[in-house]
C-alpha cells in the first residue's frame, strides 16, 4: 500500500454507469459512478489479477471481461463465479468533483 493517506481524484465527466481507474502508488483504484453515487474498489479481479477497468459496469455490478466474474462495487462482494474472493473497497468522500480516496476497508466475504 501507498504511504500516502490520501487519493485525490477528480470526476468531472465520469458519468453514471461509467469507471476510470487511477494509479495510487503501485496499486490501481477503480472508481465507478453508479447513479451518482462514486464507489471505489481494488482494480483487480480475484480470479486472475486482470485488471477490471476493461470490464463492463451496469448498476452497481462489475462484471470483468476475461471470465465474467461478477463483483458489487459497492461492498467489493464477489457475485458470480470464478471470482474467488471480495474486492477491496476504499473510502470514498466527496466535495464537487472532487473525491478523496482511501484507505482501504477489509472487503467483505464472499
Ligand atoms: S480474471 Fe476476472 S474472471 Fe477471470
Amino acid at each position: 500500500m501507498s504511504a500516502m493517506k490520501e487519493l485525490e481524484v477528480e470526476v468531472e465527466g465520469l458519468a453514471p454507469g461509467e469507471m476510470k481507474a487511477f494509479r495510487w502508488g503501485e496499486i490501481s483504484v477503480l472508481v465507478c459512478n453508479v447513479d451518482g453515487e462514486f464507489y471505489a474498489v481494488e482494480n483487480r479481479c480475484s480470479h486472475a489479477d486482470i485488471p477490471l477497468d476493461t470490464g463492463s459496469l451496469r448498476g452497481c455490478e462489475l462484471e470483468c471481461v476475461s471470465h465474467g466474474a461478477v463483483f458489487d462495487v459497492r461492498s467489493g462482494r464477489a457475485l458470480e463465479l470464478p471470482g474467488r474472493s471480495s474486492l477491496g473497497v476504499f473510502s470514498v468522500e466527496r466535495t464537487g468533483n472532487v473525491l478523496r480516496i482511501g484507505p482501504l476497508r477489509k472487503a467483505e466475504k464472499p
